[in-house]
């Protein structure tokens, strides 16, 4: 079988998460190391995607270089990778010629048969800055929750999609100059075209994973439109047309082509430059791409979209995409610090610890939470108690009362057959659940072995044994040795750290994933280490407030006066649609508010209301109106509630 994995390109532009970890790369690696044990030809593709908006915000917010960042976070990346004994076998960048000039050919390729077309547009455009811009780029109030600070794509407040027309008082993010529409062209890729193709293509994927086939299936259904591929950038993939000068391929156009790019950089530094071939083009081969949930479009649809219209090369046969992680109960978010980063985890902690933790509660099927107590708990009630004790219990037995060397036996009970043959059946049963990316479920496979041994050993009491019954005792102790052996093997995948250590203890010797079930033990081991030291609490209460340094405390809490306001007056603002100007009355005192609820009210509708405000917010202009506080609503889908009191109140009363 060759299998051809992918995972996800990460953005150069920041650290790698736990979020990311547990999306695309742990699972990624899991399945890698899973097939090479098997015999399979197998190979890991991956490298960072440096070009495109998130790259050069970076950079104009650390006043660097883009080359600067992706420079940057290239190695720290990779490194981080390492760390976690991610392995891949080419880890490339997009920023590299080879990956342009392939980039390039397949958008001329595409636009040669037709599937792409120019089309004028109307855009945002800096006249200080003297760029068009990409729709990042333009910053203004959320049209729905009235949040300043929302972006051209999104309001990461109300997480509402956007178009940049939309933003009111839109502004330039790099120079806060109020941008004009100009006309403009741009490219598009036909993938409407593509519609019926994908359809009957995605109806062929019944295996997939539920909620990838639902997701795509939601598109599908809601009709593919054709998708802008050109930017106004300089930092990119040149668009190679003479016509279109100053613009870059789409950063998601040219970043599924980095698999490909990478792939070919893999065949020549193995000096046999046809070699990534037989990986893209045979149908024969098993094209995986993991992912996390918020690239399922681009993988599922827009690329293989991509590969149809191109010609050559084979269809993904999965895309084996996860759901979300939390971390303690909340979303992670790099602006708000809330993330575990992996370069900090490294330092202070274990990876196959984490790479544990996150494959038992992985977010395969639903969106999971991490917590540092559930880290704590199952690295020193599972890892710790199960899996090392029983590895340490073992070893420690065998060079203290045999002085390294294994015993060994020539007959077995009942009860060393029935470990036998759980072991035997272990290679196929973790097997074929990773083979279906079950990975949470054929580790909990792995750690049964691992009580079922701790149960055995408990049974056989070879301490006891030991005086009244040598020879059981040496049989018992070499069934032990043969579950130590096994496990070796069976954990790599999960835990090739762990895996590492147990076999150069154990003096291990090679043997095939499928062979493991009947191991092949050494005639001697090494002085055992302990595999896991236990975490304690003072080491977890550190990392929980450190993460909480990110929320914020009751003084600071305290700091927002919230109060009751009466509004006695409220009027449309001139020109907008969705502004309203009121006039609260707050106790014996008066304010003007600037709230952008006209979609969701009529001025008469809001006098006479008892509202919520934020009553010291800095007083700021909206739209040339001043406005002397904040009115609070609640923010659903579609639709904004202000918030009222239950029972009549007098205006100016505190709310807290
Ligand atoms: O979401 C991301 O981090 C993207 N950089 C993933 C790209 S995947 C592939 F298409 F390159
Ligand atoms: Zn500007």
């Amino acid at each position: 079988m060759r299998l051809l994995v992918t995972s996800a390109l990460p953005y150069a532009n920041g650290d790698i998460h736990l979020g990311h970890l547990a999306g695309a790369y742990l699972p990624a690696d899991i399945y890698v190391r899973y097939h090479r044990l098997k015999g399979n030809d197998v190979i890991h593709i991956c490298g960072t995607d440096e070009h495109g908006v998130p790259v050069t915000i970076s950079a104009d917010k650390e006043k660097k270089s883009p080359q600067e960042i992706v420079d940057h976070y290239y190695r720290s990346i990779k490194e981080a990778f390492t760390g976690f004994g991610i392995h891949f076998d080419n880890f490339s960048r997009t920023s590299l010629q080879a990956h342009h000039r392939l980039a390039q050919d397949f958008f001329l390729r595409i636009y040669e048969k037709g599937y792409i077309y120019e089309q004028e547009i109307e855009q945002y455009y800096c006249q200080k800055c003297k760029r068009f811009l990409p729709d990042r780029y333009v910053v203004g109030k959320c049209p729905r929750c009235a949040t300043d600070g929302a972006k051209g794509d999104q309001c990461e407040n109300c997480g509402r999609w956007l178009e940049p027309f939309e933003l009111i008082n839109p502004r330039c993010l790099i120079c806060d100059e109020i941008p004009q529409r100009r006309g403009t062209k741009h490219w598009y890729f036909k993938l409407s075209t593509f519609q019926e193709q994908l359809r009957d293509w995605i109806d062929s994927k019944t295996d997939w994973k539920e909620h990838v086939l639902a997701f795509v299936n939601g598109w599908l259904k809601e009709g593919l439109q054709d998708r802008p591929i050109t930017r106004d950038m300089s930092w990119g993939v040149p668009v190679p047309l003479e016509v279109a000068q100053g613009k870059v391929l789409y950063v998601w156009f040219d970043a599924p082509i980095g698999y490909i790019s990478s792939t070919k950089e893999w065949a020549e530094q193995k000096n046999d430059p046809e070699k990534w071939k037989p990986y893209w083009c045979d149908k024969d081969t098993r094209i995986i791409h993991f992912i996390g949930k918020d690239n399922i479009v681009f993988h599922a649809l827009i690329w293989p979209a991509m590969l149809m219209a191109y010609g050559d090369f084979a269809l993904p046969s999965d895309i084996p995409a996860n759901q979300f992680l939390t971390l303690e109960g909340d979303k992670l978010s790099t602006s708000k610090g809330h993330a575990i980063w992996l370069p900090d985890y490294l330092k202070e902690f274990d990876a196959d610890s984490l790479r544990y933790a996150l494959t038992r509660n992985a977010p395969e099927i639903r969106d999971a939470d991490f917590t540092w107590r559930d880290f704590q708990a199952w690295h020193n009630n599972e890892l710790a108690d199960i899996l090392g004790n029983f590895v340490n219990r073992t070893l420690t037995f065998i060079q203290k009362y045999y002085n390294g060397m294994v015993p060994t036996a020539s007959s077995y009970t009942e009860q060393d057959n029935k470990i036998l043959q759980i072991l035997k059946a272990g290679p196929s049963s973790i097997g074929s659940k990773i083979e279906s990316f079950e990975f949470k479920n054929a580790l909990q496979d792995l750690m049964k072995i691992a009580q079922q041994a701790n149960r055995y050993f408990d049974h056989e009491e070879p301490w006891v044994t030991r005086r009244t019954n040598p020879l059981t005792c040496e049989r018992t102790m070499f069934v032990c040795m043969k579950i130590v052996t096994t496990l070796a093997v069976l954990s790599e995948p999960f835990l090739p750290f762990t895996a590492e250590k147990i076999k150069r203890m154990i003096n291990y010797i090679p043997q095939s994933w499928d062979d493991s079930g009947s191991p092949q033990v050494a005639a001697s081991v090494n002085p055992p280490q302990i595999l896991f030291k236990k975490i304690d609490d003072a080491v977890i209460d550190a990392q929980i407030s450190k993460l909480k340094g990110s929320e914020i405390s009751i003084e600071e809490f305290e700091k927002v006066k919230l109060k009751t306001a009466k509004i006695i007056e409220a009027q449309a603002v001139e020109g907008s649609k969705t502004l309203i100007r009121c006039m609260v009355e707050v106790g014996s005192g008066k304010k003007q508010i600037v709230a952008g609820v006209g979609k969701y009210y009529k001025p008469d509708e809001l006098v006479g209301k008892t509202v919520v405000i934020v009553e010291n917010l800095k007083p700021a202009k909206i739209k040339g109106v001043l406005s002397q506080g904040m009115l609070l609503a609640a923010v659903t889908d579609g639709d904004i509630v202000i918030l009222t009191t239950d029972r009549a109140t007098p205006s100016g009363s505190a709310v807290q």
